[in-house]
Formats: C-alpha cells, sequence, structure tokens
C-alpha cells in the first residue's frame, strides 16, 4: 500500500477514522461527499464505530477493506504505518470525548490511534467531535481540544440542537457539507502551509433580501458558495476570516467567524465594522443595487393596495466604499456579467476602485450562480490571468494567491 509521494498525478487521499458514537452514520455519508469531490478514501475504525455501522458499509463504497487492527497484515506489513504515510489528510468523524483525550495525550492503544500518532509532520488532521453537551462542555474535554488546537489540528466544531440522549445543546456533529469542505480545503491549502497566518481578512457572501413588506422581498439567484469557499479557503491557510453573508442555505464554515445578515444595509454595516480589523475584503456577495424605499410595516394586501409600483431607492456600493479607504490593504470585488465580460469587468475596476475584480459569467448554461465550478478571468490594473473552469474551491485559492501576491510586491516596495 505504501507509495511514495512522488507518484504521478493521483485522486487525494483521505484518511477516514470514525470512532464510536451515535453519529458514525454521517461520516458514511461525508466519505460519499469526499469521494464525489474526486477524493481516494480509506477507512480506520475503532471496536465501538464497529457496533454501530459494519466494516462492510464502508468497504462495500470505498473498496477498501477498513483498517481496525494493528497486527492484521493481510495489506501491509506494518499497517498503521503505511496507513499514516499513505494518507494527505487525516479526518476523525465523528470524535468522540475518549478520542479527544487519546489524542491529546499521543495514546496509541488501537489501530486508531497508533495510526495517527504515525501522521507524518505537515499531514493535516481535521477532528470532527460529536458527544453529550456535558461531556463536551466538560473542562477536561475543553482542555484536550485546546490542547488539539494548539498543534494544529483542525476542530470542525459541534453544533448546538437536541442530542440523541435527549438533551438540547453543543454537542451535534457538524453538517457533512462542513466537514467534507474542511477536509477539501486542508488538501487543498496542505501545498500552501498557512501563508494567510497573522491575517485578518473580510468576505461578502450570498445574495441581499431587500424587504417589500414583512413577508416578500427581492433577491437574487447567488447561492453564496464562491463567498464560503474564500471563506473556507482563508481559514484553511491559517487567517482569521469574518464572513459576513446573506441568506443561504450554506452551512458555516468552519473556523470562521460568520456575520448572518439580510439587507444590502445590514452587509454594509457589518462589513464596514469588520473591514477596520482586516488587512484585505473579498467582496463576493450579489448585494441589491436598489432596495424599496419605504418597505410595508404589514403585509400588502392586493385588494386594497395595489402593487404596480415599487419605489426603489440605491443601496451603499459596499465594494466601492472599503476601496476607497484601504490604504495599503487589498480589496477584491467580483463581476457577474452576462455578456461583454471583459470589458464590463474592466471598467467595474476603474469604477469601483479596487485592486482585482474576479470576472465571471452568470446566466445561460456555464452560469457560475449555483454551481460548484467557476471559470473565471482575474482583472487587474496590470492586465488578466485567464483561469481555467475548477472547481470553486480551487478557484477560492486562486484568489487569495493573486491577493498574497499584492500584499508581498506592497511589503517589497516599503
Ligand atoms: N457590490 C457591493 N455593494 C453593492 C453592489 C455591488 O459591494 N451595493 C459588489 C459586489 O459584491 C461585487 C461587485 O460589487 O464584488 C460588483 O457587483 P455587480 O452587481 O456585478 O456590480 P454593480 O455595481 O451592481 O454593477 P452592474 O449592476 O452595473 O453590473
Amino acid at each position: 500500500m505504501r507509495r511514495s509521494s512522488q507518484d504521478a498525478r493521483r485522486d487525494p487521499r483521505v484518511l477516514l477514522c470514525v470512532t464510536g458514537g451515535i453519529a458514525v452514520y454521517k461520516a458514511v455519508e461525508v466519505m460519499r461527499s469526499l469521494q464525489k469531490a474526486g477524493c481516494d478514501v480509506r477507512v480506520c475504525m475503532t471496536a465501538e464505530a464497529e457496533r454501530f455501522v459494519a466494516p462492510l458499509t464502508f468497504e462495500a463504497l470505498c473498496g477498501h477493506p477498513v483498517a481496525d487492527d494493528v497486527f492484521d497484515d493481510r495489506e501491509s506489513y506494518i499497517p498503521h504505518i503505511d496507513l499514516a504515510e499513505w494518507a494527505d489528510v487525516a479526518c476523525v468523524v465523528p470524535a468522540t470525548a475518549n478520542v479527544v483525550a487519546k489524542l491529546a495525550f499521543g495514546l496509541a492503544d488501537d489501530m486508531m490511534s497508533t495510526t495517527l500518532l504515525a501522521l507524518p509532520a505537515g499531514t493535516p488532521l481535521l477532528v470532527a467531535p460529536a458527544m453529550n453537551v456535558h461531556m463536551w462542555l466538560n473542562p477536561a474535554t475543553q482542555h484536550n481540544v485546546q490542547t488539539l488546537r494548539g498543534r494544529g489540528v483542525r476542530l470542525v466544531m459541534p453544533v448546538s440542537g437536541r442530542l440523541a440522549c435527549g438533551d438540547v445543546g453543543q454537542g451535534k456533529l457538524a453538517s457533512v457539507d462542513a466537514i467534507a469542505q474542511a477536509a477539501l480545503f486542508s488538501l487543498l491549502s496542505k501545498e500552501r502551509g498557512s501563508d494567510l497566518a497573522g491575517r485578518h481578512v473580510l468576505v461578502t457572501a450570498g445574495p441581499t433580501h431587500e424587504a417589500i413588506d414583512p413577508v416578500r422581498y427581492i433577491a437574487n439567484e447567488s447561492s453564496g458558495k464562491m463567498g464560503f469557499c474564500l471563506a473556507a479557503a482563508a481559514a484553511a491557510r491559517g487567517a482569521e476570516v469574518t464572513l459576513v453573508t446573506g441568506p443561504t442555505t450554506l452551512g458555516d464554515p468552519a473556523g470562521v467567524d460568520v456575520v448572518h445578515v439580510t439587507s444590502a444595509s445590514q452587509m454594509h454595516d457589518a462589513s464596514a465594522a469588520a473591514f477596520q480589523e482586516a488587512d484585505a475584503a473579498v467582496c463576493a456577495a450579489a448585494v441589491a443595487d436598489y432596495t424599496p424605499a419605504k418597505p410595508a410595516d404589514h403585509k400588502l394586501k392586493k385588494a386594497f393596495e395595489p402593487m404596480d409600483r415599487i419605489d426603489l431607492e440605491p443601496t451603499a456600493d459596499i465594494l466601492a466604499e472599503l476601496s476607497a479607504s484601504r490604504g495599503d490593504r487589498v480589496v477584491v470585488g467580483f463581476a457577474a456579467e452576462t455578456n461583454d465580460l471583459a470589458k464590463n469587468a474592466r471598467a467595474k475596476l476603474e469604477r469601483k476602485g479596487c485592486d482585482l475584480i474576479v470576472a465571471n459569467l452568470v446566466g445561460g448554461p456555464d452560469s457560475a450562480f449555483g454551481s460548484d465550478t467557476d471559470q473565471v478571468s482575474i482583472v487587474s490594473a496590470g492586465g488578466s490571468d485567464d483561469l481555467p473552469r475548477m472547481p470553486k474551491p480551487q478557484v477560492a485559492h486562486a484568489i487569495w494567491d493573486a491577493v498574497v501576491r499584492l500584499w508581498n510586491q506592497r511589503e517589497a516596495r516599503r
């Protein structure tokens, strides 16, 4: 099984470590999600996890035997070392309080803990805890979590809700999407390391909803995916990230400070506040340009209050405002266009006064809206970098690469 790091181009490899909690069944979905994204997944299970879901479920779906015995030498002579060296990233999903403690103490008393202790330096480790709220809040667990974090382990934090035991509180496994996305970003950021560590970045995302009355609003087709990918990519590269997002159906990305807003005016206020601490802003939100001037405070009745006319007033242009006050900081905008992409993007770069415009086509069969891939050009005063169609996580990394280049250029000039 052992292969050298000089393998020709190959699928990214994820070691999925499954421990014994009721959320085990969700690990199957995480595996499927990673496979859909092109990953080769191998699974390691504890004896307790195998009491919840049979290894056969994982084996049938991933096409590899489940690793659960340090002394099983059918696949390799030293299974825990080979498996640890095989992985590009390791994820513990779900992680019980016990395995969190074992990881913190460096115990190695079964196949999983031994393999995780043998992970080579530089292989990202992602831990998604799930447990009873009191076990989670117990100072021992919290101390162990901090220990792991201090060692660079990425925590995909549990969320609040009704737990399997009936208690309500924090302890539910994070969403399948949030875990899979965090794993993918760890893979992509591995080669870039923590090049955004010490930086604070602001990302805006999603559509805005402009109220007509308490139940009706003006919105647009933005899914928020690109902005969420940007936030997750920056977090994976070590940045402190504030994501200001309009309404979307996406789960909050791991390790990101998320500010949920509804209207353009709320997005403006939240972004202006966050930008004060930021070194860069990427405005990926599809902000409404106009908002109803006088939203009704009650549901309009068609029989008495005809809606054949809604008076609109312009919203504040967040990107233009941030650009005007940026100083040495980097500000990036998006141009979502249905036609004349290059011309419109360049005009937008000048009009908004930002450093870069990420231009993409929307509408039609190749629309970026809602899609998992995007084909963008990164336009600057000096020229345009036309990128191939790529998954949005990769586009996000390319945008941060461009931001890093600008920071470096500015620092070199000082
Ligand atoms: N933007 C913003 N605040 C607004 C409107 C837009 O911050 N009130 C930002 C978007 O986040 C994006 C960029 O401006 O980064 C371009 O958005 P777009 O809607 O394409 O541009 P508009 O200024 O609305 O221009 P037009 O509608 O003429 O294309």
